[in-house]
Formats: C-alpha cells, sequence, structure tokens
C-alpha cells in the first residue's frame, strides 16, 4: 500500500512508519519538525517537511504522492499550555487536519482508502463520571486540546462521507515509549526518567494520587497496522483499563533510572483530569487487540534510549 504518515517524524507516528516499512508498505511522511526530530524518520521513508497548515505545499505532496491510506498523527499536543494559548493548537489539530482532508479528496481518497486518526481518549471524557471510559462515555473536554482532537473526529467523519474513503479513530491513552520528548510537555514516564537521568528532581503536579491509563507505543503500532484492514467507520478505545497513579510512576521511572531522591510536589494543574482509564474491548472484538508490554519493562525500554541517545 502507499501510505503518507503526517507527523511520522514525532514520537508515535515514527514508530508506526517503522511498523508500515517492515510490512512491506511504501511510506511517505509529512512532518514540520516542531516536536518531531528527523533522525526519528525511518530512511527508508520519502520524507517532507511541510507545515500541514501550508494548504499549497500539502497538495503538492498529496499529488505526488497519491496515497491509498493517510495516517494522521500531526498536531500540537500540549494539554495544559492549550487553555490559555488554543489558538497554535486548533489551527494545527482542526485546520491542519482539513487541509490534509482536502488534499486526500483531491489526490487518493476513494472507495477503499483509508484515514487513520490519533484522537485521545485521555483528554476528550474529562473526568468521566464511571471508569474505565468505553467509546459510550460522553465526551468532556477540559481543555482546547481535547476539543480540537474531537472537531478533528468530527471533520475527518464528515470527510469521510463526501470522499468515500473509511475512517478509523483512535481514542489513544497515555502513550509512553522510546523516542518520546523528555524535554516536552506531556509525557510523564521520559519527563521524570530525562529528569532522573540529568539528576535533577521531577515534579508531581497534584497530589500523586491523579491517574492515568499506559499502554506502549510497540502496542500502539500494532493497532496502526491492523487498521490498515480491518474496521469500517469507527471510534476505537484503545487502553489497558488501568489506571496507574503519578506516585506509582515515579516509583517505576525511579526503579528503571536508579533513582534515589525524592520528588516535589507542585499544584495541580488546570485542565489535568483526575482520573482516567479507558477500556478498549471494542478493539479486542474488531482487532483482536490488547496491550502486551507490562509497565515495568516498558519504563525500562525508555531508560535504556534516554541513555543512548543523550537524553536529549
Ligand atoms: N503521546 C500520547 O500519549 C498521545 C495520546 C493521545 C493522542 N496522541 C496524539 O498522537 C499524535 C502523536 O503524538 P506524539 O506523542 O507522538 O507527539 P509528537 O509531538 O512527538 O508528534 C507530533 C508530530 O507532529 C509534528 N507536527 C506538529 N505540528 C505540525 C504541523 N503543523 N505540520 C506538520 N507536522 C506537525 C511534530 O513535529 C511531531 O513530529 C498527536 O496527534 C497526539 O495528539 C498522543
Amino acid at each position: 500500500m502507499k501510505i503518507l504518515v503526517t507527523g511520522g517524524a514525532g514520537f508515535i507516528g515514527s514508530h508506526v512508519v517503522d511498523a508500515y516499512i517492515v510490512a512491506g508498505h511504501s511510506v511517505a511522511v509529512i512532518d514540520n519538525l516542531k516536536t518531531g526530530f528527523e533522525r526519528n524518520v525511518n530512511p527508508k521513508a520519502r520524507f517532507y517537511k511541510v507545515d500541514i497548515t501550508d494548504a499549497v505545499a500539502v497538495n503538492e505532496v498529496f499529488k505526488k504522492e497519491q496515497p491509498d491510506v493517510v495516517n494522521h498523527h500531526a498536531a500540537i499536543a500540549e494539554v495544559v499550555k492549550s487553555i490559555t494559548e488554543p489558538l497554535p493548537t486548533y489551527t494545527v489539530n482542526v485546520l491542519g487536519t482539513i487541509n490534509v482532508l482536502m488534499a486526500f479528496g483531491q489526490y487518493g481518497a476513494k472507495t477503499g482508502a483509508r484515514f487513520i486518526f490519533s484522537s485521545t481518549g485521555g483528554a476528550i471524557y474529562g473526568n468521566a463520571k464511571e471508569l474505565p471510559a468505553t467509546e459510550q462515555t460522553p465526551a468532556a473536554p477540559l481543555t482546547a486540546y481535547g476539543m480540537s482532537k474531537l472537531l478533528g473526529e468530527e471533520v475527518i467523519t464528515f470527510y469521510a462521507h463526501q470522499f468515500a474513503f473509511t475512517p478509523i479513530i483512535f481514542r489513544y491513552p497515555n502513550v509512553y515509549g522510546p523516542r518520546q520528548n523528555p524535554k516536552g510537555e506531556a509525557g510523564v514516564v521520559a519527563i521524570f526518567v530525562g529528569a532522573m537521568l540529568r539528576g535533577e528532581t521531577p515534579t508531581i503536579f497534584g497530589d500523586g494520587k491523579k491517574t492515568r491509563d499506559y499502554v506502549y507505543v510497540a502496542d500502539i503500532t500494532k493497532a496502526n497496522v491492523t487498521a490498515l484492514t480491518l474496521g469500517d467507520h469507527e471510534i476505537i478505545n484503545i487502553g489497558s483499563g488501568q489506571e496507574t497513579s503519578d506516585d506509582q510512576i515515579f516509583e517505576a521511572t525511579a526503579a528503571a533510572a536508579g533513582f534515589k531522591g525524592a520528588v516535589t510536589y507542585a499544584p495541580h494543574r488546570e485542565g489535568e483530569v483526575l482520573r482516567i482509564s479507558i477500556a478498549a474491548p471494542k478493539a479486542k472484538k474488531l482487532f483482536g487487540w490488547q496491550p502486551t508490554m507490562v509497565l515495568k519493562d516498558g519504563v525500562l525500554e525508555v531508560a535504556s534510549q534516554i541513555r543512548k541517545t543523550g537524553n536529549n
């Protein structure tokens, strides 16, 4: 298949690109390198340093590539910052997504073509009344980031009917693994391990009791490979259904990094949900998907990668 991955120089997107190439597909990558790195891009992929808000440049890539599948991972994923600075998030995550969809409609989208999207269970369900959240849990985002992903889902569903392609929308949990940026705003595993390996004290925002659902990036990649052939106009949760607290993440990362110090607690940040876990029975039924990596082992992989790449 000819596949175009947006955000393919980023953390998750680059792993998806690698898996598609291993599976024998022809892959092109669009990324503006805002939070991604060219070193993450598989050398067998064709790389276009293009901003998805630039409709003309996006169109040129699609004209050349004419992909059968678009896997859309490019986004601004700064959850807390999106509250006070919402416009860049909406511009990239909504208008940028529309540019990608319009270009796909013009060059590539046809019956049988697919559009795979990385939405968020962690930010769309807000402080859900019942956990784990299912696809039936009402969307109630607390931030512009969560709202932008919900709007992204809506525009994709709209254009899927206009252009007759098949959309697969994944609502991810907290994804962690090698290549996650240890200096970003999101990605607590990489941030904690990165800080610990630099000899710095990591900070927990809140009382240490807030929870997230952590899934290793290779498990996320598996779902993206299966979505090339299975599923039809789906919104699919991806998650373990398990809550892990910030204190538990501190313990796991300290063990992996050999960190003997204490953690610092800072006030809770507006926009961060208090508890979340995401049930994925639909992914299991449709895709045979379930997470396989144990948190302790996944965190060791992150520590090993950050040690190797020099923590940048
Ligand atoms: N990491 C998670 O836990 C998580 C959870 C839910 C959803 N997601 C979604 O998965 C996707 C990938 O997230 P990630 O964690 O790999 O983050 P990331 O920042 O590593 O990847 C995003 C990529 O998009 C690129 N990008 C940003 N703006 C762009 C633009 N205007 N034009 C072209 N490229 C642009 C960045 O350079 C980067 O390479 C995002 O859409 C994010 O919202 C991630």
